[in-house]
């Protein structure tokens, strides 16, 4: 993994280099002002416009140059084809766009975003996403949807899964590392494509986790939680924003002057374009924000969304809207030109065409799966292990592989699986029996279907259960539980799941949970009765390996959780960074809390466990005071002292204890991946100054604030190493 990371580095800081002087003024530019200058209105309408697939009647409209960009069309063959007509067939010659969701992997699937983020390591997912840029680039692609960065707090919204959890400070590391993945060092070459930050702004706060819905936030709240991610991605350099479907606080998202032109172009200097999501313009008149197609065509342009994805609105309305004079011609060309500049940027024309002949060596090559590989076993987080049941011996006689997952490869993939395919998945049953010693005895059984309420498989179940060493229950969603239009009002395990575990338990034979699921569970009974759980979520085609791996003990279990999970769905929305109340919960009646449940989750935020121990001791600060402008060092020592050498996420948390807005109860503001061999004792250090100590104003300003914090190095978000500083 060493040349991993020095490639890495290496790349980012050409990387860096390369956004230092992405738009500035260059022979590119005035060749794009040229190219405007030659085209009809008709053309620039044409630039805007993004179809999805491609059928022959569509073969006018790209030769007519009514066509800027195409999804969901992939392979390379299939977008030459299309490519020739648009480059040597239309009047302007303009190479068309290829978009596609490349959310966790085009051929080669990756651990779901989510389950990503639960490595806390933005090296780990920049190598990811160089890897699926590296793919689609062969396929023809150009453009990848991704990555998702709204922060989700709310369990039952389906599309937790695509994002990195609940904290805006971990996703925005992550948001750019991602950038910075998919575009490389030079976004043109046969390495690379365009990335685009969604869904601009706000939509992980849809109202009680229903995909779609309203949001209505404050400024307050859009400035700390839900725009960072975004801001991050802008300074990293991303080329492209998708504005969303949610309405904020009453004004549609893809019809937001605010958020679109004074955030994202004002406050932030964003010199990309703007994408909607699918329909999302001509859904302004659902909404009820725009009379008609034509309204809600100037309503868009206007807030700032420079093409339209398959609502065909801007193909129908803006050539009449300009010629009457509604629409002034230099917003068409304004974001023409942002488009055109994107075309330019990634070299399409100069080579609009990809080589077919390499696309087969690309996709799926060994380095991607063992890639793969690698990074399903750091998403996975051990929640529980009691009595060190975990790891299992190689050399066990028997094991009982039970449950509707362990051997269902359409769900390995997860949501948004690109062009992954079933037959790429190495299921959890082969990968145990690739990987145990020829002298243990595998037996398996369903036990019962995710979702059906049939449990007359339980009895052979149980059977061999009963016959094995130890029990590797395999449960959790199915992949199209999650994502997009996948919101659920129940969060424990589906179907008989649970009761099937209740009747392992019976039995006696010690039970190890496997949890493959696209969001936090709420799994209370599971959480009391049974010794080992392991979360894997959706882990992609070498999920069987890595969990293979784990759960033998080649891999030591090093993830930690992005998200909280609850006991009860009843608690969501459900976050570790919330505010105070004036009545925090105590043995007093009227105090914040539920009559039937905890206050805290059931698994906190940043929680994980290895197969070593770690000692966290000798906490200590620079000084005790700094000015507003000062920056302290905080360090403290972690020990290894188990037997085993293991990775620590070590995670930095301050709290502002009295402010003109209420700050939240611990904010992240830093984390450390360290490894230790057994016995090894290495000093952590972060530094904390007026990056970690402000906040944001309602109007957007950044501030500081003069009072007192605490801090903690910590192991959780619910605990760890306390101290406190005053800002002066
Ligand atoms: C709708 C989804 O909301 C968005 O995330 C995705 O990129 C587009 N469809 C295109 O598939």
């Amino acid at each position: 993994m060493k040349v991993w990371k020095s490639i890495t580095v290496f790349f980012v800081a050409i990387f860096l280099l390369i956004v230092s002087v992405y738009g500035q003024e260059s022979p590119t530019n005035a060749k794009i002002e040229t190219l405007l200058s030659r085209m009809t209105l008709e053309d620039k309408i044409g630039q805007l416009n993004q179809h999805s697939g491609f059928s022959e009647d569509e073969i006018e409209a790209v030769k007519q140059g009514q066509i800027g960009s195409l999804l969901n069309v992939a392979g390379a063959e299939q977008t030459n084809r299309i490519q020739r007509m648009a480059v040597e067939e239309s009047r302007m010659g303009i190479p068309i766009l290829f978009g596609i969701d490349v959310i966790h992997g085009f051929r080669t699937i990756f651990p779901i975003p989510l389950a990503q983020a639960c490595a806390w390591d933005p090296d780990l997912v920049r190598q990811i996403e160089a890897i699926a840029a590296k793919e689609a680039r062969a396929a023809g692609i150009h453009w990848t949807f991704s990555p998702m960065v709204d922060i989700a707090r709310d369990a039952r919204w389906g599309r937790i899964a695509e994002g990195a959890g609940e904290d805006p400070y971990l996703g925005s590391v992550l948001a750019a590392a991602r950038v910075q993945g998919f575009q490389g060092m030079d976004v043109s070459s046969s390495q690379s494509i365009m990335a685009c930050v969604k869904h601009y702004v706000a939509y992980g706060q849809a109202d009680a986790g229903r995909d779609y819905n309203r949001v209505d936030v404050s400024r307050k709240t859009l400035y700390e939680i839900y725009l960072p991610p975004f801001k991050a991605g802008v300074e990293a350099g991303v080329m492209s924003v998708m504005s969303a479907f949610n309405t904020i606080s009453g004004i549609p998202a893809t019809a937001n002057p605010f958020t679109l032109r004074e955030v994202l172009r004002g406050q932030w200097g964003f010199g990309g374009f703007v994408v909607s999501d699918w329909g999302s313009i001509q859904e302004l008149v659902v909404h009820g924000f725009a009379a008609n197609g034509a309204d809600a065509a100037q309503k868009a342009l206007q807030a700032g969304v420079d093409m339209d994805m398959m609502g065909h609105i801007y193909g129908s309305h803006l050539l009449e809207l300009v010629c009457t004079g509604d629409v002034p011609s230099s917003l068409v060309d304004e974001a023409v030109r942002r488009i055109l500049t994107a075309k330019a940027a990634l070299g399409l024309f100069d080579q609009p065409y990809v080589d077919p002949d390499k696309e087969g060596d690309i996709l799926l090559h060994k380095d991607h799966l063992a890639y793969a590989r690698h990074a399903a076993g750091r998403s996975m987080v051990l929640l529980k292990n009691e009595n060190h049941l975990l790891p299992l011996h190689k050399n066990m006689k028997s094991i009982a592989v039970i449950g509707p997952l362990f051997d269902s490869k359409d769900d390995y993939l997860g949501t948004w699986a690109c062009m992954g395919r079933s037959e790429d998945v190495v299921t959890i049953l082969e990968g145990l029996r690739n990987n145990v010693s020829s002298g243990t005895t595998i037996q398996y059984a369903k036990g019962c279907n995710v979702l059906d309420e049939d449990n007359t498989d339980f009895a052979e179940a149980v059977t061999i259960a009963e016959q094995s060493d130890v029990v590797i229950a395999v449960v959790g969603e199915s992949c199209d539980m999650s994502g997009e239009a996948a919101s659920r009002t129940q969060l424990d395990l589906p179907g008989k799941q649970r009761e099937l575990l209740e009747a392992l338990h019976e039995t006696g034979t010690p039970i190890v949970v496997v949890l493959m699921n696209g969001r936090p569970l709420s799994i209370p009974w599971v959480a009391e009765h049974i010794p080992a759980i392991l979360e894997i979520w959706h882990p992609g085609v070498q999920g069987g390996n890595a969990v293979a791996d784990v759960l033998l003990g080649d891999t030591n279990p090093s993830g930690k959780l992005t998200v909280s999970f609850p006991w009860t769905v009843g608690q969501c929305p459900i976050y570790y960074n919330h505010e105070n109340t004036g009545r925090p919960a105590d043995e007093n009646k009227y105090t914040s809390k539920y009559l039937d449940c905890p206050d805290t989750p059931l698994f906190p935020f940043g929680h994980g466990l290895s197969y070593t121990t770690f000692e966290y001791g000798n906490l200590r600060l620079s000084q005790d005071a700094i000015e507003r402008d000062g920056t302290l060092t905080v360090r403290a020592d972690i020990t290894n002292t188990g037997a085993v050498e293991g990775e620590e996420i070590v995670q930095l948390y301050i709290r502002d204890m009295i402010a003109s807005l209420v700050r939240p109860v611990k904010e992240l503001k830093g984390f450390q991946k360290i490894h230790l061999r057994p016995g090894e004792k290495k000093t952590v250090e972060f530094s904390i100054g007026p990056k970690e100590t402000g906040f944001y104003d309602p109007e957007g300003r950044f501030i500081v604030q003069p009072g007192d914090f605490k801090l903690w190095i910590a192991w959780n978000s619910a605990d760890g190493l306390e101290g406190q500083f005053r800002l002066q």
